[in-house]
């Protein structure tokens, strides 16, 4: 009898210790931050090819700027006549300016416009690109339309022809095939009769965009964003979102519908947004990935930051007048129900409209991006908060804190969130790899009854293999917090060469190459080797224990496989013992990929797979001790039996 009693309590108290040393950690962890930074929209990741195809563009956005941007006045084989820009009958309101081509003599090739695109129009032999152009015959009869994509000697890569034939303006389209690959290609639209004809949105995009969607992304950097397998995109800011003044603020509904007819607009990091990248196109992304979308609204206020280097104007934080805050908590909620209604409901209409019958599934609302915590802000973000919370309960509303780990705004917002019950709070920080290291405590203190926390903006300050081991540290911390910390995005994501605003970044392009950093590989490897249950008890390094080695063992319930990361950002090799004997339905057969090399090694675009991860197999025994090399993230996958 005594021994049965003693036999259960052993079994019992093996069990409890078991249980106390795995919890639950969010499924959702590791997601990206998208932003319009560094020509990351326009230019980047929006595969429209012709710059400035609105004639939108205006000084107040950049110094020199005006509607013929990035165009040039075409006069070819003698013709002659002029252009205007004109604002008095546009194709939409919303869209004012356009184009006049009053040709006095056509010549031989006609008169009219060149545009340079962003850096040159990158263009494929044998691949056919959609061309758009919106025209309307002011004076004259019909006029023949040239429309010809030219090398770097003036060589005709591809043409097409059509006869303008509509007093009102009238949309024409055509596919282009393409006979010769450029790297930097022009394309020019000549008038070649005698007459008046306006002209406004003309677009080239490659017919293979991402999953083939229509105004859709550049294939290859979306693919580059997919494979990184994101859990969610938060989007479309950072900074952007609140922007320089009230009348600089992103807002949503400016940015769905026909792109002729969405409102445009200075973006704060110093150029021009079409938004062609819209609302609709965000969630598209998100969907096409199989990442939750996670929008963040202003919260009824302007960047405090507006006014830097960058950022022209810069009228600092200003608040949404009282009374037209309802209007603005109604966009929000509208917002909601563009994304899930019904398509019965108004905004659901409009979402089905655009040919998305079902759910986009929303589940999280940003409201805010780093504000400053002021009377203004909190009675803003409230106003929202209480309506939305009450209406959408089941969405996960998540607020700001500042744009530092600690510090008053940080306190502050902290104090806010908790006060009124926030179900998350965005935190950022951009800090050296040596805090990364130092500071993965952070999160072991934070008290699990109160907001939870998504770090939505961080990275160590670099891009060599030193920034991104340190930041593989900091990522064991984050899964080991990861009943704290719901949702984690490292920033900013992309970055075009030549127009950056902000660095480091994740990943780097042009218009036909891109780069992966090494943080880029970090961010992959445990977002592809993602848990949702934690164990405390599976690894321990063999000799004296510092903040250089980090660790954290998860388990994919999904899958069954159990997930190893082993983090050496010390100068030399060394040792972690593991033991697996607590997983049942565990084989030996597992996967390593180790991402290793010099601390200061980096990728670029001379050398784009400098430091790339190395995968291998092996064979996980139930115990075995594993070599770490310095200057590495080791993650070994064991299969489940599952
Ligand atoms: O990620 C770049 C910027 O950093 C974001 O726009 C802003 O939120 C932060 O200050």
């Amino acid at each position: 009898m005594k021994i049965k009693s003693s036999l259960f309590l052993l079994v019992w108290t093996c069990l409890t210790l078991q249980a106390q040393q795995k919890k639950q950690i969010s499924p959702d962890l590791i997601g990206i931050f998208f932003e319009d930074i560094n020509y990351a929209a326009d230019g980047g990741l929006y595969a429209e090819l012709i710059q400035n195809r609105s004639f939108e563009y205006n000084p107040a956005e950049r110094k020199g700027w005006n509607s013929f941007t990035a165009w040039e006045y075409i006069t070819e084989g003698y013709g002659y006549g002029n252009i205007s820009v004109e604002t008095s009958s546009p194709v939409h309101p919303n869209n004012p300016h356009y184009v006049v081509i009053n040709v006095e003599e056509p010549g031989l090739n006609g008169i009219g416009l060149k545009n340079q695109g962003f850096d040159g129009i990158p263009v494929k032999a044998g691949e056919k690109y959609q061309f758009s152009i919106f025209l309307k015959q002011l004076e004259g009869s019909s006029i023949p339309i040239n429309v010809k994509i030219i090398g770097k000697k003036g060589t005709v890569l591809g043409e097409i022809s059509f006869d303008s034939d509509s007093k009102e303006w009238k949309k024409y389209q055509s596919e282009i095939t393409i006979s010769e690959t450029q790297d930097s290609a022009n394309i020019l639209v000549l008038a070649k009769g005698k007459g008046k004809i306006a002209i406004d949105n003309a677009s080239l995009f490659p017919q293979n965009t991402f999953k083939n969607r229509p105004n859709g992304l550049r294939a290859d950097l979306a693919q580059t964003i997919a494979d990184l397998k994101p859990k969610f995109m938060r989007f479309p800011g950072g900074c952007l979102v609140h922007g320089d003044g009230l009348g600089n603020l992103y807002r949503w509904k400016n940015t769905i519908g026909p792109v002729e007819q969405r409102i445009e607009q200075r973006n704060i990091w110093g150029y021009h947004q079409t938004v062609g990248l819209g609302y609709f196109e965000y969630f598209q992304f998100c969907e096409d990935m199989g990442a939750k979308p996670l929008p963040v609204v202003p919260a009824g206020v302007s960047c405090q930051n507006s006014g830097g280097t960058w950022r022209i104007g810069g009228t600092g934080q200003k608040g949404i007048s009282q009374a037209q805050m309802p209007d603005y908590v109604q966009e929000v909620l509208d917002l909601i129900e563009w994304a899930n209604g019904p398509i019965t409901s108004t905004w659901g209409a409009k979402r089905a409209e655009a040919g998305h019958t079902t759910s986009f599934n929303l589940e999280y609302i940003g409201i805010g991006n780093e504000d400053k915590i002021t009377p203004e802000f909190k009675e803003r973000f409230k106003m929202i908060y209480d309506v939305v919370r009450v209406k959408y309960p089941h969405i996960k509303v998540i607020g700001t804190v500042g744009p530092a780990p600690n510090g008053s705004d940080f306190e502050q917002g902290w104090k806010f969130a908790n006060q009124e019950n926030v179900p998350m709070v965005d935190e950022h920080y951009y800090m050296k790899p040596t805090w990364f290291i130092a500071n993965q405590k952070r999160y072991d203190t934070y008290d699990r009854t109160k907001s939870k926390v998504y770090l939505g903006e961080y990275a160590s300050e670099g891009n060599t293999l030193f920034n991104a081991i340190a930041e593989a540290a900091y990522m064991t911390s984050l899964e080991r917090n990861g009943d704290v910390v719901q949702l984690a995005s490292y920033a900013p994501l992309l970055a075009k060469a030549g127009h950056t605003q902000w660095n480091p970044d994740m990943i780097y392009f042009n218009n036909t190459s891109i780069y992966k950093t090494t943080n880029y590989y970090t961010q992959q490897l445990f977002s592809v080797n993602q848990g949702d249950t934690y164990f405390q008890n599976v690894i321990s390094p063999a000799g004296k224990v510092d903040s250089t080695l980090a660790y954290s063992c998860v388990k994919d319930s999904k899958s069954g496989d159990v997930i190893l990361k082993l983090v050496n950002c010390g100068k030399t090799a060394k040792k972690f013992k593991i033991n697996l004997s607590q997983f049942r339905d565990l084989g030996s057969k597992a996967v390593v990929s180790v991402l290793s090399g010099a601390a200061e090694a980096k990728n670029s675009f001379e050398n784009p797979t400098n430091i790339t991860p190395v995968v291998s197999g092996f064979k996980a025994e139930k115990n075995f001790s594993y070599d770490v090399q310095p200057i590495s993230l080791t993650v070994i996958r064991v299969k489940g039996k599952k």
